[in-house]
């Protein structure tokens, strides 16, 4: 029977993948290095005690039956490097596990996608669905029956109502709050700390506390 990798490789040395070695820590998780391309090519060894590997390295000499990925890359706004990355591993056939940090409350109902990272503080409901590679950032709070497309990054202390769906690639900004029943297009932008009252087309961005009709 086919086993899921045990020990994992983070992609990224940035702020996201501190934040995520910290979440891989506290979920007893086994983290075994860290890939990125600037700390490879100036001949940094090491990064926070964890062996620096390459992408190229990963895909040559890394065993993707024994060793999953969790991936370390942020999403800001219009940047796609985090989806571009996870993509092209899965494609090359390594496994990114879903994470939740053990301070997130996730109902058991809910359908993880494949690498989501769920992570400290955040409150999942009944009835949701979280896309793959998606981020529910530090305290974001996803109530009932929210969708939540692949690729989206609910950032920290995001507030989602009941029945929200948010389309792929999406970023709802921190401090954002969405009321209920909303759709939100894919690629679309809600800025910190925003209202969103009406649906989000696709490919708008809307900042600010209200947007009637
Ligand atoms: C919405 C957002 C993407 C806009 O970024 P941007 O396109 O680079 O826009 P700019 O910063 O150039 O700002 C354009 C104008 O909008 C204003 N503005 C930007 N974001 C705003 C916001 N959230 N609320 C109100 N006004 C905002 C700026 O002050 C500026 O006004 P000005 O033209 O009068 O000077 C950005 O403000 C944002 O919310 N980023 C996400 C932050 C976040 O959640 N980070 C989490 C990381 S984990």
């Amino acid at each position: 029977m086919y086993e899921l990798p045990t020990e994992f490789i983070i992609l990224g040395a940035g702020g996201h993948a501190l934040v995520l070695k910290a979440l891989a820590n506290a979920a007893g998780m086994s983290v075994v290095g860290v890939s990125d391309p600037r700390l490879h090519v100036a001949d940094v060894a090491q990064w926070q005690g964890l062996p620096v590997f390459s992408d190229d390295g990963i895909m040559e000499q890394q065993d993707s039956e024994k060793i999953g990925l969790l991936n370390g890359i942020g999403q800001l706004p219009r940047c796609k490097a985090r989806k571009n990355i996870q993509l092209k591993f899965m494609i090359a056939g390594f496994y990114f596990p879903p994470c939740v940090h053990p301070s997130a409350w996730v109902c058991d109902d809910a359908k993880l996608g494949e690498g989501c990272q769920i992570m400290a503080g955040a409150i999942v409901q009944p009835g949701c669905e979280i896309g793959i590679g998606s981020i529910i950032n530090t305290k974001a709070s996803i109530d009932h029956d929210c969708i939540i497309g692949d690729h989206v990054h609910i950032a920290p202390g995001a507030t989602l109502c009941g029945n929200i769906t948010a389309g792929e690639g999406a970023f709802i900004a921190s401090g954002a709050v969405v009321i209920q029943n909303i759709n939100i297009g894919c690629d679309s932008i809600l800025g910190a700390g925003a209202t969103l009252v009406n649906d989000l087309k696709d490919r708008t961005c809307f900042i600010g506390v209200n947007n009637f009709k």
